[in-house]
C-alpha cells in the first residue's frame, strides 16, 4: 500500500529534487568542452584503400561526421551509419560495426578517433596556417595626377619684335610627327619666348650637351623681357637661315622650326613646328655620320626632384633586341 509523504516528508523529497536538478544544470554547464570548435581531419587504412572522415566540432560538440574519401568497393550503409552512431554517442566508444562491412566500420571509426584526438583540448593548438603573400614588385602606387616623367633638356631660341635674341630652357618637348617631320614644345604664356614665337612664327630648339649645364639653368631662372641671356653667357647667337629664329653657336645639335600649330593645351600652349633642318657639329658625329650620344652628352630633367640626370650608355639596338619575343 502506497502511502502519501506527510508535509515534511513532500519538503524533504521536494528539495532534494531541486538540488539535484541544480546540480545535474551546473554539472553540464560547468563542465569543460572536450573539443575545440572547427573541422578535423583523419584517415585510417580500410579493407582496400585509405578511408578518410571529416568531422566538425561546434560549441565543443560533435556536429557531424563525413566520410570524405574511401576506396572501398563493399562498404554497405557503413559511411552513413558509422557517423549518425558516432555524432549520437558523441564519439567512438560503444559505436556497433556494420554487418559486412567490419573493416570499412573499423577504418571510419579509427580515423573518427584521429580527428577527435586533434580537436581534444588539451592538445597543443594546431599552428595557424599561414598564406605566404606573393610580393607583388609591380603593385602601383599612387603619385597623383601629375608631372612625374624624366625629359631630355633643351633650349629654344627666338627673336623679339625688335629682333633681340632671346633663349629658354624647356624639358615639355617632344618628336610628336616623322612625316613631316615635327617637334612640338610646350610653354606658358607667361613666358617671353610665348610672345616671340607667336609674333615670329618660328623658333630653334636646341640640345645643350653637359658642359652647357650651368647656362642651360640660368636660361630657365631669368626671362628675356628684361636681360640679354646671350650677353650673360657669352654665348652666340647665329640667324637660321631657314627660319625667323636664332640657334646658339656653341650647342652641338639644333633644329631650326618653322611653326606649324598650336594647341591650347591649359597652362601651357603647345607649340607644334615643322623641321626645316637640323644641324650638327661634326665633332659629335659617329662614323655612321650620326649623332654620336657619348660624344653628344644630353641629359635629362626629373620635374619632381628638380634635378639634372646624365644620360647613360647604350643598352640596345632599337626595333632589334624585341625581335627575340617575336619568334
Ligand atoms: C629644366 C627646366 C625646364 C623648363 N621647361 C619649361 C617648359 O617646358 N615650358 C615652360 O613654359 N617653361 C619651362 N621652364 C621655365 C622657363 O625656362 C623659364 O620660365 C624662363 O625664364 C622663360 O624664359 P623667357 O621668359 O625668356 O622666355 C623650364 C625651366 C627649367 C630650368
Amino acid at each position: 500500500m502506497k502511502t502519501k509523504p506527510g508535509f515534511p516528508g513532500f519538503i524533504i523529497l521536494s528539495g532534494a529534487f531541486v538540488i539535484l536538478l541544480v546540480l545535474s544544470v551546473c554539472g553540464q554547464e560547468g563542465q569543460s568542452p572536450k573539443y575545440r570548435d572547427g573541422v578535423y581531419q583523419g584517415t585510417s587504412r580500410g579493407y582496400i584503400d585509405d578511408v578518410t572522415v571529416e568531422l566538425k566540432i561546434t560549441n565543443g560538440r560533435i556536429e557531424s561526421v563525413t566520410v570524405v574519401k574511401h576506396g572501398e568497393t563493399a562498404p554497405q550503409n557503413a559511411p552513413l551509419l558509422i557517423p549518425e552512431q558516432i555524432v549520437s554517442r558523441q564519439g567512438i566508444e560503444g559505436v556497433d560495426a556494420v554487418s559486412g562491412a567490419t573493416s570499412t566500420s573499423k577504418a571510419i571509426l579509427d580515423a573518427t578517433g584521429k580527428a577527435l584526438e586533434k580537436a581534444a583540448v588539451d592538445q597543443p593548438s594546431p599552428a595557424p596556417t599561414i598564406i605566404p603573400q606573393k610580393e607583388d614588385k609591380h603593385m602601383k602606387k599612387s603619385l597623383g595626377a601629375n608631372h612625374f616623367t624624366p625629359s631630355p633638356v633643351w633650349v629654344i631660341g627666338s627673336y623679339d619684335k625688335e629682333g633681340k635674341p632671346n633663349v629658354m630652357t624647356a624639358a615639355w618637348v617632344g618628336i610628336c610627327c616623322s612625316d613631316p617631320p615635327c617637334v612640338t614644345i610646350s610653354l606658358r604664356k607667361a613666358t617671353y619666348t610665348y610672345g616671340n614665337i607667336m609674333e615670329r612664327k618660328a623658333y630653334t630648339v636646341n640640345l645643350p650637351s653637359e658642359e652647357f649645364l650651368k647656362q642651360t639653368d640660368y636660361f630657365g631662372l631669368v626671362s628675356g623681357r628684361d636681360t640679354d641671356k646671350f650677353k650673360a653667357t657669352d654665348l652666340t647667337p647665329v640667324k637660321s637661315e631657314l627660319v625667323d629664329a636664332p640657334y646658339v653657336k656653341e650647342f652641338p645639335l639644333i633644329l631650326e622650326c618653322q611653326l606649324v600649330h598650336s594647341y591650347e593645351a591649359g597652362l601651357h600652349t603647345m607649340f607644334i613646328g615643322e623641321i626645316k633642318d637640323v644641324k650638327a657639329d661634326e665633332s659629335i658625329l659617329g662614323p655612321n655620320g650620326l649623332p654620336d650620344m657619348a660624344k653628344l652628352k644630353p641629359f635629362m630633367y626629373l620635374p619632381k626632384d628638380s634635378n639634372y640626370y646624365r644620360m647613360g650608355e647604350k643598352i640596345g639596338k632599337g626595333f632589334s633586341v624585341g625581335k627575340e619575343i617575336t619568334r
